[in-house]
């Protein structure tokens, strides 16, 4: 095994593939601490910099004061926290959801809904450019996945067309907001597939900025949103909202859900005061606001959301790039494979409601001579 390993680690390093992991501490909503050197992030998903709210943290000190540290146990032992009541309740009412099931991460929510849902004898229909949480969520499932070209309706028409009779249930699944590539999902188009070709859609919102016109705000058996608390909410955890019995099934059969301990009551509370500030503040139009005047200055198409990527293709130069951009004073991913295809690596570009007008103008300087050497 050492040797397997080894050989695997060795592999990596000469396609410039290796991960490093390195210490990264928050100083504010947009400022991180790599070594000795204070950097402006603009590779963090905290889209509203609430993981850096005062009135979040407080929330999560005083439940901590009350309830401890730890859930101690299973939601289904002595782990549910009345506070899971409160934030599913929050949960369903901002996605116009019938019902919502909070799990510990994103990733634990998909790959406990998909198994539940579908099995062997069972067909999942997906977007090519879906996060891995959900190709492992289907892979747990046993159930046949097909895949379709992304954002191409006519293309899941055709594979649903062809397969869906030889199959017993159907999921079809999309993000609203793509991860890695920052476009929109065609979540209503496949909607109507969904409904056409008797199948559920499943939406992963895990990008979403909250906005008041979601395309996925929808109360509708045919559509369950997955999302997470761990990004624009700037807190842990993920989420499933949708229809009243469908999510009872999901409490009942879910079993990321039924066999991990609980969330900790302050992750709990301080999630819930984000979604209340996200409720009351519309944080998504400064953000995309932020996101566009970087375009702009960048002669980029204007962005779908909080996230702008450059390709730039080779994963050496990529980081060599991204090393440039740090020597500057400024953080953004560098994406390769398998995180995206084989020579598509990228400069991953995330904005927040607290970025400045000033340092967005400075990264986008940095950026345009770093890629035009
Ligand atoms: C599209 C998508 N879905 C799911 C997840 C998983 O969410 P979490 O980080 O809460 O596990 C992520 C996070 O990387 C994501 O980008």
């Amino acid at each position: 095994m050492k040797e397997f390993c080894a050989k695997a680690l060795t592999k990596q390093k000469e396609q410039n593939l290796y991960r490093q992991l390195v210490p990264s501490d928050v100083i504010d909503a947009v400022t991180i601490k790599r070594g000795k050197k204070n950097l402006i992030s603009f590779a963090s998903n905290d889209y509203f910099g609430l993981s850096q709210n005062s009135q979040v943290k407080k929330a999560a000190i005083a439940a901590t004061t009350r309830y401890g540290v730890g859930a101690g146990a299973s939601r289904y032992v002595s782990g549910n926290n009345s506070l899971y009541t409160k934030l599913e309740k929050q949960i369903a009412d901002i996605k116009k959801c019938a019902d919502a099931i909070v799990f510990s991460s994103g990733y634990s929510c998909a790959i406990g809904v998909i198994p539940a849902l579908v099995g062997k004898g069972d067909l999942v229909v997906a977007d090519r450019l879906i996060h891995s949480s959900l190709i492992d969520g289907v892979k747990l499932s046993g159930a046949t996945m097909m895949r379709f070209l992304h954002n191409d309706v006519a293309h899941a028409a055709e594979i649903l067309q062809q397969n869906r009779a030889k199959y017993q249930k159907c999921l079809i699944i999309t993000e609203t907001v793509f991860s890695m590539d920052g476009d929109r999902g065609c979540v209503e188009d496949l909607q109507k597939l969904a409904q056409e070709f008797s199948s559920i859609l499943i939406a992963d919102d895990a990008h979403g900025l909250f906005e008041k016109n979601d395309a996925v705000a929808l109360q509708n058996s045919d559509l369950l949103i997955l999302g997470t608390l761990s990004k624009a909410v700037g807190n842990l955890g993920g989420y499933v909202a949708g229809d009243k019995d469908i999510i009872d099934y999901l409490r009942n059969f879910a079993k990321s859900q039924i066999y991990s301990t609980a969330l900790p009551p302050a992750i709990l509370a301080a999630a819930s005061t984000s979604l209340a500030i996200i409720a009351k503040k519309n944080l998504a139009q400064k953000t995309l606001q932020n996101a566009q005047y970087f375009c702009q200055l960048m002669n980029l198409d204007n962005p779908q959301s909080a996230i702008v990527v450059i390709i730039i293709g080779d994963s050496l130069k990529t980081l060599e790039i991204a090393k440039k951009i740090i020597a500057n004073g400024f953080l953004v991913a560098a994406i390769r494979y398998p995180t995206v295809e084989k020579n598509k690596a990228r400069l991953r570009i995330t904005f927040s409601a607290l970025h400045n007008k000033s340092d967005i103008a400075k990264l986008a300087s940095i950026i345009k001579q770093q890629i035009s050497q």
